[in-house]
């Protein structure tokens, strides 16, 4: 891949306020080593997501000027409808606050009875809630191949589809609601998933009947890589890319804070009327009006600008290319990634980095909370045992993920490449420090599995 000079320059600088080792090694403690209590403003390089994170363009802050805060069809609105049209090809469009809540709309619109699965590459977790909620069980169908984590394939994000022809043998396309493709593939280090898997697993599923979702969040950089590694797409553009995509299925939904640019966001689009039609009365009942679902006119209009911003090659090749600097670098210094480096995040394999300590001491959380103390650099347990692990509601069986990994997730547009050298320095510290540390106890975790997600109080073993 050529690399490509940062195609903006800074105007709007936010100062860090950095602390030293000793406070950091205080700072976390009292957070029960827990990111989501850290206090944000303690976190001098923040890779915890990439999600809420991006800076703004100037036009995205000179659009939110802009904005129309009448209740019913503000401009910006229209803005926003066009956009999505012209990025997805479909005709009716939702906005919505964020990710989950076109998730939750969705799924309650399209799961009609409980006792069935939805089979996906691999669920958000947000969608595999909303799913059991519904009584329906979220199945993950990963490729043998994506759970090496020093495998070098090119479309690691794929879906099985082998396992996806068996479970529709094996439970039938009447207890199966929808496929949900995940675009990249956030549980499987950001991988992309390829068109002809794409291409593929929609005509299985269609065949059967079976509706074809697909989660947005990151499908500019999807996108970028079947540009680069799929052989007939290298002359077509990006958004070309995304509309094909969106041509094989029946449903996209987005969290917009992710490729999409802004802070705050969601969005659905489908060709289906009747289905549009639906959720539309849901939206009414749970987000606001189906001009605005729950973002304001500048909301609107922000997004309807970084909308088009995430699908420029120049802006994607940047952004993908630091995310590999950031993989290169720590390769090069030993560090066990989940190879390739993926298109929003570098993952640690934390139980190559760490073999000594074991995962039920909750060896991610260990290199996460080290990689802190060391140099103020915040990644998350994504995914990890401590974060994932969920009763099967077959078996009844504490599950835990296949992998025990640290996410790295690159902020859009926020952080220089000097900062991504130190980030790398710091995660090698704290890989460096290997036999001297020690594992992690739960003192204290939710009742609800799902809320293990970033609230949990854990302390050092002895
Ligand atoms: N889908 C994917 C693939 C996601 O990564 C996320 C959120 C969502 C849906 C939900 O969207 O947050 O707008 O409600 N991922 C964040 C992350 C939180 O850090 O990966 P949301």
């Amino acid at each position: 891949m050529r690399r490509i000079m940062t195609p903006y320059r800074i105007k709007v600088v936010e100062p860090i306020k950095w602390n030293t080792k000793e406070e950091r090694e205080n700072i976390i403690k009292e957070a029960d080593y827990c990111t989501g209590f850290l206090k944000a403003e303690d976190i001098p390089i923040n890779f915890e997501t990439d999600s809420g994170t991006s800076a703004m363009s100037q036009d995205q802050w000179a659009g939110m000027m802009k904005g129309d805060e009448s209740y019913f069809c503000c401009k910006n609105w229209f803005h926003l409808e066009e956009a999505v049209k012209k990025f997805t090809g479909y005709k009716y469009i939702l906005a919505t606050h964020q990710g989950r809540a076109a998730e939750n709309i969705i799924c309650s619109c399209i799961i009609e009875k409980p006792g069935g699965v939805a089979p996906a590459n691999a669920h958000y977790g947000t969608t595999e809630v909303h799913a059991r909620r519904l009584g329906i069980n979220p199945v993950n169908l990963y490729p043998e191949e994506a759970l090496d984590t020093q495998a070098l394939g090119d479309f690691k994000g794929n879906i099985d589809l082998n396992k996806l022809e068996d479970l529709i043998k094996k439970k039938g396309a009447k207890n199966i609601p929808f496929l949900n493709l995940v675009l990249t593939n956030n549980f499987t280090a950001g991988q992309p998933v390829s068109m002809a898997n794409i291409k593929e697993a929609s005509k299985i599923v269609h065949k059967n009947g079976i509706k074809v979702v697909i989660d947005s969040a990151r499908i500019a950089e999807n996108a970028f890589f079947i540009k680069e590694r799929e052989p007939g797409y290298k002359n077509k553009s990006i958004r070309e890319i995304c509309r094909e995509i969106y041509s094989y299925a029946d449903i996209m939904h987005m969290s917009s804070k992710k490729g999409a640019l802004v802070n705050m966001g969601g969005l659905i689009a489908t060709n289906d009327k009747d289905f549009y039609e639906k959720m539309s009365a849901m939206l009414i009942q749970f987000e606001g009006y189906i001009t605005y679902g729950g973002l304001s006119g500048r909301d609107l209009e922000a997004l309807a600008i970084g909308l088009n911003e995430g699908l420029e090659y120049d802006y994607l090749a940047s952004r993908i290319g630091q995310v590999k600097l950031l993989g290169d670098l720590l390769r090069k210094k030993g560090v066990p990634i989940y190879e390739p480096s993926g298109g929003h995040a570098i993952y640690v394999d934390a139980e190559k980095a760490y073999p000594h300590i074991p995962k039920e001491e909750f060896v991610a959380q260990v290199l996460a909370v080290q990689t802190y103390i060391e140099s103020g650099v915040m990644g998350i347990e994504s995914p990890s045992s401590l974060g994932w692990s969920r009763t099967d509601p077959e078996t009844r069986k504490l599950m835990s993920p296949p992998f025990e990994l640290v996410r790295y997730a690159i902020p859009r547009r926020v952080y220089t490449d000097s900062q991504i050298e130190y980030a790398a320095e710091g995660i090698k510290a704290a890989m460096n420090l290997g036999k001297a540390l020690k594992g992690f106890r739960i003192k204290w975790i939710p009742k609800n599995e799902f809320l293990r997600i970033f609230q949990y109080r854990l302390e050092r073993l002895n």
